[in-house]
């Protein structure tokens, strides 16, 4: 029997876990009975709830004795917020698990597998694999090196402008490719800009689709001195979501302005060229759940980023307008590389077209 159409039907039910399970990764599961018909389906929903297997499991019930489980990812053997799955799954009497990605976190990485084949359950791998992996990409990358997958968003004109001279930026694209960005937001664990953009724009940074299953969205703040008004706007809905990050030479009246205002200060070092060290910035991300990353600009930051290699995808929309000026900003600013040897090439994964814009989606650094 081919196992990739159940699979394949794992994957979609894994889908509905995009707006909930984060930091955990999105899980789909399928049950067949001894004579291959579904007896259950399952998803992770949401983060703490149950895993997907627990869910088609018991879908399934006693049906699923003798029978197959199908999963995108490796049964967990741990207690994290929920028991260990292999326990459910050997409960069940399944005689036959199908995997397609082993779980990257290392506690898990392959016992699920071991587990289970030593209590005689055949265990096939591999199935749909690069689609497995596709879906806990964010999750593999955070766990592999604690630190958040970055992905840079811009909203640019098609001469790579995120702004006009004098820095009014509201609206380059159109509102369908609003709306695509706004969703973005909604599967985030947390969105970043610069404070250039704080001071230009005064944005709210909000979730405002309802998509997500936590209002809640952690808003960064890269601010060596902490220039952000106390009046910013972003203080006005769920201040207890901004983290600004700063440099050591930012003043006690500063720091105490802000933090009546509801922020959370994290001082870090200097990046050589006086401002916030990204890596510093993205440990301590990693280090309090956050998996992954959304940069909305400027274009400053996203320079810091590419120079830096810590952003791993972009998803670009162009609008078809040419605004010119040299002192407009740049979707990507700094010094800029000295050759094309040296610019960071970008591996399209997708190109569309939305209302008049193009939207690029692809992998930084991909060959
Ligand atoms: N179209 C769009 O999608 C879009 C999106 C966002 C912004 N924008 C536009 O972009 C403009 C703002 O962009 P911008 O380039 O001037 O500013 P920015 O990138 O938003 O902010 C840059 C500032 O962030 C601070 N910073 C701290 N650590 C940093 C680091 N490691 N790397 C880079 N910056 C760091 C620096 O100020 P300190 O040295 O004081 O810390 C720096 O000047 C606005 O006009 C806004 O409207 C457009």
């Amino acid at each position: 029997m081919s196992w990739s159409e159940p699979m394949r039907r794992a994957l979609a039910l894994a889908e509905r876990g995009r707006y909930g399970t984060s930091p955990n990764p999105m899980v789909g599961a399928v049950v067949l009975d001894a004579s291959g018909a579904v007896v259950g389906e399952g998803a992770h929903l949401r983060c703490g709830g149950p895993h997907a297997e627990v869910a088609a499991l018991s879908a399934a019930g006693a049906l699923a004795a003798g029978g197959t489980l199908v999963v995108t990812l490796e049964p967990c053997v741990h207690h994290g917020r929920t028991p260990p799955c292999v326990d459910l799954v050997l409960a069940s009497g399944v005689a036959r698990v199908v995997i397609g990605a082993r779980d990257p976190n290392p506690v898990v990485d392959g016992r699920g597998v071991a587990i289970l084949r030593q209590a005689g359950v055949e265990v096939v791998e591999g199935v749909e694999d690069e689609a497995c992996r596709v879906l806990i990409r964010r999750f593999s990358h955070w766990m592999r090196t604690g630190l958040p997958e970055v992905t840079l968003k811009m909203a640019m004109t098609l001469d790579g402008k995120l702004a006009a001279r004098g820095g009014r930026s509201r609206w380059i694209t159109s509102e369908s490719s609003r709306r695509e960005g706004y969703a973005l937001r909604e599967e985030f664990d947390a969105l970043l800009v610069g404070v250039g953009t704080v001071l230009a724009d005064d944005p709210r940074l909000l979730r405002h689709l309802g998509l997500a299953e936590d209002p809640h969205l952690r808003r960064i703040v890269l601010d060596s001195g902490l220039r952000t008004p106390e009046t910013a706007t972003l203080f006005h809905t769920m201040p207890e979501d901004v983290t600004v990050f700063h440099l050591e030479g930012a003043t006690a009246e500063r720091r105490r302005a802000l933090g009546d205002a509801g922020a959370t200060l994290v001082e870090v070092g200097d990046d050589g060229t006086g401002r916030c060290d990204l890596r510093q910035v993205l440990r301590w991300l990693g280090s309090h759940q956050v998996s992954s990353l959304l940069v909305e600009g400027g274009g400053e930051v996203h320079w810091s980023f590419l120079r830096e290699g810590l952003a791993q995808r972009l998803h670009a929309f162009v609008a078809p307008l040419i605004l010119g000026g040299r002192e407009a900003v740049h979707a990507v600013g700094g010094v800029g590389f000295a050759s094309p040897q040296e610019a960071v090439r970008v591996r399209f994964g997708e190109l569309r077209r939305l209302e008049d814009d193009l939207v690029l989606v692809g992998e930084i650094g991909g060959v």
